[in-house]
């Protein structure tokens, strides 16, 4: 499954208010198709990567207007070849205190909570076919922000069923890091059943593994890489409500982690189960493993 990771973004589809640039998408659409892979799209709405004439035009009054008429014309221009779509990213946000968890945002600001309603209901409308996820960070692991982003997240998406609102699916991104604490699996477990007793689908949309602040030694980091990889895998596909696995990006090559999450030690980071000359790494066989010990679904 391809997912861009930008090419579906604010930023790169509109550059000016009125129109529409489809051609970065449309160019992974195609490579998804003549390939057979399922296409994915990311993301609808986001606090991030928003284009600069957004701040300036964008206010109480017309963002509703500019959210729907975003949403139906995105969605519609894939509609039938989108597998699935991150409608909503990163809206929870715990740590800041706001009801309910609710992450700081114009489109909380201009809309209120009920945007998010509001984008599940105009992305149903524009692709009926496609599976409409609600793509979170910060789920997997045991700080005391990480619990609190769990307990939060269950709430919005209990109160979003209750109201009928079409969502399909949790994306779990799990971009693993240590600085959220530790695995819990028996927490984490709990988490999966609650999502899962929703009925919800889960994917895990974006794996992988911040080697940041890991020992310099190759051997120590991928050892101890392909470990966080493994423990989370195995504990992740046991619920028979996990449909995918995906990670963000496939070698240490091309990551949004060698600048989001550089070492001090300015040693090339190695979160992915390639390497930079594309050859597996453990993380890979540690992946595998996971993929072959879980229960047919
Ligand atoms: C990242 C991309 O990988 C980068 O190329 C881009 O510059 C910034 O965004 N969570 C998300 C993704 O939901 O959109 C982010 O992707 C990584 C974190």
């Amino acid at each position: 499954m391809l997912v861009p990771e930008g090419s579906l973004k604010w930023d790169i589809l509109r550059t000016t208010s009125s129109t529409f640039n489809f051609t970065s998408g449309d160019w992974q659409a195609n490579f998804a198709s003549q390939n057979n892979m399922l296409f994915r799209g990311h993301t609808l709405v986001w606090h991030e990567a928003l284009p600069a004439w957004f701040p300036q035009t964008a206010n109480g009054q017309n963002a509703e207007r500019i959210l729907r008429e975003h949403i139906t014309t995105v969605v519609g221009h894939y509609a039938g070849k989108m597998h699935s779509w991150d409608v909503v990213n990163e809206v929870i946000a715990s740590w800041y205190g706001l009801p309910n968890g609710m992450r700081p945002s114009p489109w909380l600001t201009f809309l209120g909570e009920s945007y998010i309603d509001t984008a599940f209901r105009a992305a149903a409308a524009a692709d009926p076919d496609a599976l409409l996820v609600f793509n979170m960070n910060h789920l997997e692991y045991n700080s005391q922000g990480v619990k609190n982003m769990r307990v939060d997240t269950l709430k919005c998406l209990r109160r979003l069923k209750d109201a009928n609102v079409p969502v399909h699916a949790l994306g779990i991104q799990a971009h693993l890091d240590p600085n959220d604490g530790s695995f819990n699996a028996g927490e984490f477990r709990i988490f999966l059943q609650d999502v899962a007793g929703l009925g919800l689908k889960i994917m895990i949309t974006e794996l992988d593994v911040t080697d940041q602040s890991l020992p310099g030694d190759i051997t120590v980091r991928d050892l101890t890489v392909a470990g966080m990889y493994e423990e989370f895998l195995s504990v992740a596909l046991e619920n028979p409500n996990v449909i995918a696995v995906l990670t963000w990006g496939l070698s240490d090559k091309y990551t949004w982690l060698s600048t989001y999450k550089a070492r001090k030690d300015n040693a090339a980071v190695r979160p992915l189960p390639l390497d930079e000359n594309f050859n597996r790494k453990l993380a890979w066989n540690a992946i595998a493993r996971t993929f072959d010990k879980a229960p047919r679904r």
